[in-house]
């Protein structure tokens, strides 16, 4: 069960990454070239939050399952320590940060009156939520905290 949870996040990092480029890169066209915001835009942006939603609640499961809250608690017995320190701090409170900047921009993208308005908030609120979350998986090559770019059951 353990193992299919670690799988599921870990897979499903690629469709968070994959919408969360198409979203970047709509915004940034849409808003360089002032064209007008298609249905698609509106679903690319809406796919990476529904990605996003996933990911944090399958995120929430290996959090408190796999002794990540306890160490938490503990902090200060595991903050020297970078891999504890990453996963029971750093990488939850990003990633939440993450997927509160794509819900905030999602409605901010709603509200906007004009279609530059809207490419511009999208490109700012889902461009920043991206960064973060590329800045904070642990990819392969940050010795200290590296995890595999795919796992299998
Ligand atoms: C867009 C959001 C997120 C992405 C892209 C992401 C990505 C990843 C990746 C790639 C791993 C390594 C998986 C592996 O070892 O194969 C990981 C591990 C982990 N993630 Fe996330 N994550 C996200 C959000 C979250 C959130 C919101 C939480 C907690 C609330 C969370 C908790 C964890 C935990 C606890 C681990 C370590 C699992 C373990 O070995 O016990 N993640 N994450």
């Amino acid at each position: 069960m353990q193992t299919t949870v670690l799988v599921l996040h870990n897979i499903l990092r690629w469709a968070v990454l994959l919408f969360g480029l198409m979203t970047v890169l709509n915004a940034f066209t849409g808003f360089v070239k002032k064209r007008i915001f298609t249905a698609s835009d509106n679903k690319s942006n809406l796919l990476f939050m529904i990605f996003c939603d996933i990911q944090l609640l399958v995120g929430l499961v290996l959090y408190f399952s796999n002794g990540w809250f306890d160490k938490l608690k503990n902090f200060a017995q595991y903050k020297s320590i970078p891999a504890e320190r990453f996963f029971a701090m750093e990488h939850m409170s990003m990633m939440l940060l993450a997927w509160i900047l794509v819900h905030v921009g999602r409605v901010a993208v709603k509200k906007a009156d004009t279609d530059a308005g809207k490419h511009k908030r999208m490109l700012l609120f889902f461009g920043l939520a991206f960064v973060l979350i590329l800045a904070s998986i642990p990819w392969p090559f940050r010795e200290a905290i590296q995890r595999p770019l795919f796992r299998w059951f």
